[in-house]
């Protein structure tokens, strides 16, 4: 039986539906309540396999994160020192929060806004926290979804040669081609973007879970190849030597602000994504374990991929903290001074291309799942209307160095707004609230079953432990780094 009745809700009917469907509420109609028991019966699609639980989530953290915004902020903000808070905030307040909206959503069984509705009835408007994972989603599709554009924009170049310049003044200008002219930033973002929506329309378990499987041994492949290269480069050391030396008098509290955001959008946390993966995750999964595989496999990635960059950049005589742009116009130029150079050019964009399919896939799930199941319209219809909605939002990203170059918000053209909003606020404060959620309101008991399987694991203090770092500690460190970050006090 098909469980997809009815046309696509008109825009008013949809916004009503969306906030009244819970499971909680009365369906607006006898044809939705229908539908609403008829949708309970159906199987719900999910992960299979443990390995396909871990490509996916591994999919979704590993992403631009790694191979563009780790190198870059690494770079520009002194090395060492850096990557050291990142790897604390990563243990300290990622982690938990990481653990706590997959338990979330498993145990919700939902979309983060029916999931949160379903775990705590009646107990506040905690759903607003998937509400606001949406507006999270857009915020990061939109420049995400430029980047990638950037990154197949130039799988393509660096295939055809075109790339081939040892001088950066020419990367650059190869770079300022591309993104400044209006057309050809559209279009590219609208492949990747039409990519994306067609691997969704095939579902979880054919789409999501079929596509990472394939593509993270082959991302680990091309990255252990680029190290290789790279450590066999005179100036390996130096790079190396920048990678892994503190140098604290670098450390300002904007970068300290700037890491803990790195670790939330590294993680895919705080607005809803873990929430949506982990309702896809099988019963019989280990959820701490998983979580702590992903964050070092995770790690390990922005490791690698610093590793292959900054001995190859210092080798060259480039600047390391060439920002944004470090790995569209230092690295090009970099790739054409090393033997086979245009090979291994197109490995890195190919590589970086497959981190940022896996991490938008699971971005775009969450609006995705949330419109499919609260609207009750199919798979395909949910993603046309993500992609609809996405439309404005995208465009804005994608044109901030052309036609909207001259708008600024706070001395922010759109692009770097969307940034600075979705890392350095909406994640963080999705964090708080998660954290409080499960600390103050879901509450220890269904927290430590939720984690152990319903008693299958022996787990009982670790999750007390993680418990009470979600209950006391998360919320309020948070809370300072983003005080002290944004100088509010
Ligand atoms: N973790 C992804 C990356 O590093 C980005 C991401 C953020 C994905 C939030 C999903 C949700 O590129």
């Amino acid at each position: 039986m098909p469980v997809i009745l009815g046309g696509a809700a008109t825009s008013s009917d949809t916004i009503m539906l969306l906030w009244r469907c819970g499971p909680n509420q009365t369906a607006p109609s006898p044809r939705h309540a229908f539908m609403s028991s008829d949708i309970k019966k159906q199987h719900r699609d999910s992960f299979t396999s443990s390995f396909g639980v871990l490509a996916a989530t591994l999919g979704s953290a590993v992403g631009l994160g790694n191979i563009w915004k780790v190198p870059y902020l690494t770079g520009a903000n002194g090395g060492a020192g850096f990557l050291l808070i990142y790897l604390l905030a990563t243990l300290a307040i990622g982690l938990p929060v990481m653990i706590a909206e997959i338990a979330i959503g498993r145990r919700g069984h939902a979309n983060p806004i029916t999931a949160l509705q379903t775990i705590a009835p009646h107990q506040g408007p905690w759903w607003l926290i998937g509400v606001a994972g949406m507006i999270g989603s857009f915020l990061i599709v939109s420049f995400y979804s430029e980047v990638a554009a950037w990154v197949f924009a130039y799988v393509i170049k660096a295939l055809g040669g075109t790339l081939l310049s040892s001088d950066p003044n020419v990367t650059a200008a190869a770079f300022e081609a591309l993104i400044q002219h209006p057309l050809r930033s559209l279009i590219w973002q609208w492949v990747v973007l039409g990519l994306i929506g067609g691997i969704l329309t095939m579902g979880v378990t054919k789409g999501i879970e079929a596509v990472t499987k394939r593509l993270m041994p082959l991302l680990f492949l091309l990255l252990l190849v680029l190290c290789g290269v790279s450590l066999s480069l005179e100036q390996a050391a130096t790079g190396l030597a920048f990678l892994f030396k503190p140098d604290f008098s670098r450390l300002t509290t904007t970068a300290v602000l700037t890491a803990m955001g790195l670790a939330f959008f590294k993680l895919s946390i705080g607005m809803g994504t873990m929430m949506t993966y982990g309702s896809y995750f099988k019963r019989e999964q280990n959820i701490p374990v998983t979580a702590f595989r992903v964050m070092c496999a995770d790690m390990a990635v922005s490791l690698l991929a610093g590793i292959a960059i900054f001995p190859a950049v210092f080798t060259f005589g480039f600047a390391p903290e060439a920002g944004p742009s470090l790995v569209f116009i230092t690295l090009p130029a970099v790739f054409s001074q090393l033997p086979m150079g245009q090979a291994f050019m197109a490995a890195f964009f190919v590589l970086t291309a497959v981190a940022a399919t896996g991490a938008l896939l699971s971005l775009i799930e969450v609006p995705v799942a949330i419109l499919h199941e609260r609207l009750r319209i199919s798979r395909r219809r949910a993603t046309a209307l993500t992609l609809t909605l996405l439309a404005l939002p995208s465009a804005g990203a994608a044109l901030s160095q052309s036609l909207l170059a001259n708008t600024r918000i706070a001395g922010l053209n759109l692009f770097e707004l969307f940034d600075f909003l979705s890392s350095n606020i909406v994640l963080p404060v999705g964090g708080i609230f998660i954290a409080l959620f499960v600390g103050w309101v879901w509450g220890r008991n269904n927290f430590r079953a939720a984690l152990s399987n319903d008693g299958l694991l022996a787990n009982q203090q670790l999750a007390n432990a993680i418990f009470i770092l979600l209950r006391y500690i998360s919320p309020i460190l948070i809370l300072l780094i983003m005080g002290k970050g944004l100088k509010l006090f």
